[in-house]
């Protein structure tokens, strides 16, 4: 792209200052500039007033397939889900750009080591539950890794140096997630240096359209229909549970999403549910809170099917939705940048990274069953350093499920 192109691209989305220095840069960086501007999604920039002024329509429970259900089909749905991860119509996606930092760890979150008495890394945790699922089936599915920018070479030589964990290399395919430009209140892109924008993980939610881009005709030739999405950090989680993709496969649907019943109104997690009589996710911080609260007769909460980030998704229906623009979420953040062209480190939240969120795929599904699950044998999500959801509730239910740490 030349300045000519870049300038009017900014212009059109009223952000020609990203330009301000460019006479002054040498021409190594401006090139560095222009390549950036060339790579931004501006799109963006249109989806966000669609996504923060949204209201909700009307927002009604889902029937899932309960527990007792589940219990009642179980040895059908098992010899559904063996079948098609035989078949290999069945890969996996890790989602794996996000670091540890809440756990006070500088470092990809799946590289963190939660043994006590022995190392168990949270990466070795997913692998050891798609391997121990696929074990009846004699196979295992190809397994798709985002990463980011951020963290993609540590995390595959942290993968190259455990040798995988025991799982077959030639199967293990690695891709990066996208970027978006950080704003500040006026919409402005901010700049990390005179010839950078500030550029940050996408959210999860772009992670179809990255391995569409990295493998989208591998998954054809490979015969793959189906994608267990998962995110790293529940370290407890069944990823390629035979018996949830024979459930969601032969319900019809294009999407099935495993589920918690919630322990309190307030819990920090998606639920699944209807608004305007299609199945939705709605994040707990997007749930209004009449609704959260609202119980029935027996004091049961009316939405209590929280989701545990572990779906399963139609790859035909996914390839549908690319055309389909997702949302970006604004998330306030303290974002570095440059201030009157001098470094400015922020002490207080100064802007917004943008984020799609895999929340937001669900909708475009049409369909989907809400699965139930056992909290105490499938939800550990690592996301604190202590209390809730912490590297310690996740130990105690490791060991009360029979982990050696
Ligand atoms: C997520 C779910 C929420 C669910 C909860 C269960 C989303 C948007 N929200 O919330 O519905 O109830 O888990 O624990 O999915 N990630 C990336 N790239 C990014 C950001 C995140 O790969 O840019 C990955 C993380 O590594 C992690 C997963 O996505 O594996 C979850 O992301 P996070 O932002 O922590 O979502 P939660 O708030 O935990």
């Amino acid at each position: 792209m030349n300045f000519e192109a870049a300038s009017a691209l900014l212009e059109k989305y009223s952000q020609q200052h990203v330009l301000h220095y460019y006479d002054k840069l040498s021409d190594t960086q401006k090139a560095t500039l222009l390549s950036s501007i060339e790579n931004i999604d501006f799109s963006a920039f249109k989806t966000l007033n669609m996504a923060e002024n949204k209201q909700l329509g009307q927002v009604t429970p889902i029937d899932a397939l309960s527990l007792k259900e589940i219990k009642k089909q179980r040895s059908r749905y098992i010899q559904t889900g063996l079948a098609a991860i035989r078949e290999g119509r069945v890969g996996v996606v890790l989602l794996a750009g996000g670091q540890g930092t809440r756990l006070g760890f500088n470092g990809p979150k799946g590289t963190f080591n939660i043994g006590v008495n022995k190392p168990l890394y949270i990466f070795e945790c997913q692998i050891n539950s798609i391997m121990a699922s696929c074990a009846p089936a004699q196979t295992l599915p190809h397994l798709f890794i985002m990463t980011s920018p951020q963290n993609d070479e540590i995390t595959r030589k942290f993968m190259e140096e455990h040798d995988y964990f025991g799982y077959d290399k030639k199967l293990i395919h690695f891709f990066v997630q996208g970027v978006a430009p950080a704003i500040n209140y006026d919409g402005k892109i901010l700049m990390a240096e005179k010839y950078k924008p500030v550029l940050t993980p996408d959210g999860n939610g772009g992670w179809f359209a990255a391995l569409n881009k990295a493998y989208g005709r591998m998954l054809s030739k490979w015969g793959i229909e189906w994608l267990n999405l998962a995110g790293v950090d529940n370290v407890l989680q069944k990823i390629c549970d035979p018996a949830f993709i024979g459930a969601t496969i032969g319900s019809g649907v294009n999407c099935g999403c495993k589920s918690v019943k919630k322990v309190s109104p307030e819990e920090r997690v998606g639920v699944i549910c209807k608004e305007d009589g299609v199945p939705t996710v709605i994040e707990y911080y997007d749930m209004p809170q009449k609704l959260k609260v609202r119980h029935d007769v027996k004091g049961e909460l009316i939405f209590c099917y929280g989701v545990i980030l572990n779906y399963l998704f139609s790859v035909e229906k996914l390839k549908e939705t690319i055309k389909k623009k997702l949302p970006y979420h604004l998330a306030e953040k303290k974002i570095p940048c440059i201030k009157g062209g001098k470094k400015f480190v922020p002490e207080a939240p100064n802007g917004y990274k943008l984020e799609q969120l895999a929340v937001d795929l669900v909708k475009l599904m049409g369909s989907c069953i809400a699965y139930e699950v056992e909290r105490e044998v499938e939800f550990a999500p690592v996301k604190n350093a202590t209390g809730a959801d912490s590297v310690e509730s996740a130990r105690a239910l490791l060991i009360k499920n029979g982990v050696e740490l």
